[in-house]
């Protein structure tokens, strides 16, 4: 029996999350890790998929009313084919799930690109972003495309939502520690609470929105100048911005500030925040490994990453 296979990355919000979901732009970086999948045709005419989590496995019957939202998002990726016949997928993910790292987007990406090599269908990456926007709005409800764009397509990159992809050129490749929390985070909930705060206060959020994206433009011109200080400056704003948003929590801000003292040039929260990751940005390796060994003095799960290389 052939196995058709596929990826999709992680990513990292640099700056931006949230305020991109309102229509203002993101930098954001993909990551090497992200997940795997597998596809080979099935025996018993229904299609099924396992996946392969850190510390568990679930299996799912493909349907849209699945107790399980992966169950779900993959009937939602299967209705975008037409008639797919019964499969078997087996799915792996390497990153911490519900952690703002994009864990559900990976999966969404490797999944339709397995989906596709298995069935003969092209696809560039910008149309698979897109396609998988279907498998994103089970776990988000309201996503802003930014996950599973950089899953697709990696890279560094500026990205607004519904405008075409900006990718962005990197002058010095940035090393990053990302450090866990250990709290769980639920994007759609998170979401859903800064929708909440823009409809009470049209104004003051709105505003908050557009330091945010003043911010993320000169983020960009930062990574594009190798200016790692400015880039940590920015980085260091945005987490006060998230903080305001009530997107932190006292263990992230223990983290952000230990990273920090370890010589750090900036730490934020990434994604939905309310828990999950962190990250710090480091000067060099050797940095990197400072501020890794302050995050694991914290009992942070945590590992050093390199974007842009
Ligand atoms: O927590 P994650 O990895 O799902 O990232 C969410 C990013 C948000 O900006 C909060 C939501 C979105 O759809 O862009």
């Amino acid at each position: 029996m052939t196995t058709a296979r596929g990826a999709g990355c992680g990513k990292v919000i640099l700056l931006g999350e949230h305020s991109v979901v309102h229509g203002r732009p993101a930098l954001a970086a993909g990551l090497s890790r992200g997940a795997t999948a597998e596809v080979s045709a099935s025996t018993d005419g229904l299609t099924r998929a396992r996946f392969v989590f850190d510390t568990a496995e679930v299996d799912v019957l493909a349907s849209q009313d699945a107790d399980h939202s992966l169950g779900r998002a993959l009937a939602a990726l299967l209705a975008t084919y037409t008639e797919p016949p019964p499969m078997q997928l087996t799915v792996r993910l390497e990153l911490p799930a519900g952690a703002g790292l994009g864990a559900s987007a990976a999966m969404g990406v490797a999944v339709s690109a397995a989906l596709d090599q298995h069935l003969g269908v092209t696809r560039t990456p910008e149309e698979r972003a897109t396609q998988t926007l279907a498998w994103e709005r089970v776990f988000h409800g309201n996503p802003s495309g930014v996950d599973n764009t950089m899953a697709a397509v990696g890279g560094v990159a500026f990205f607004t939502r519904g405008q075409p992809l900006e990718p962005v050129r990197v002058r010095r490749p940035l090393v990053l520690v990302i450090g866990h929390s250990g709290e769980a985070s639920e994007t759609k909930l998170m979401v859903g609470l800064v929708a909440q705060q823009l409809e009470r206060e049209p104004k003051r959020i709105g505003e908050l929105f557009d330091a945010i994206a003043a911010l993320v433009r000169n983020g960009r011109l930062a990574v594009e100048a190798g200016d790692l200080r400015a880039l940590g400056q920015l980085m260091d704003m945005n987490h006060g911005l998230l903080s305001a948003l009530m997107l932190s929590t006292p263990r992230l801000e223990d983290l952000c500030h230990a990273a920090r003292e370890a010589g750090a040039l900036g730490a934020k929260v990434t994604g939905a925040g309310g828990g999950g990751c962190m990250f710090a940005l480091a000067a060099d390796t050797s940095a990197a490994h400072t501020i890794l060994a302050a995050l694991q003095s914290l009992g942070a799960e945590s590992f050093i990453t390199e974007v842009g290389a």
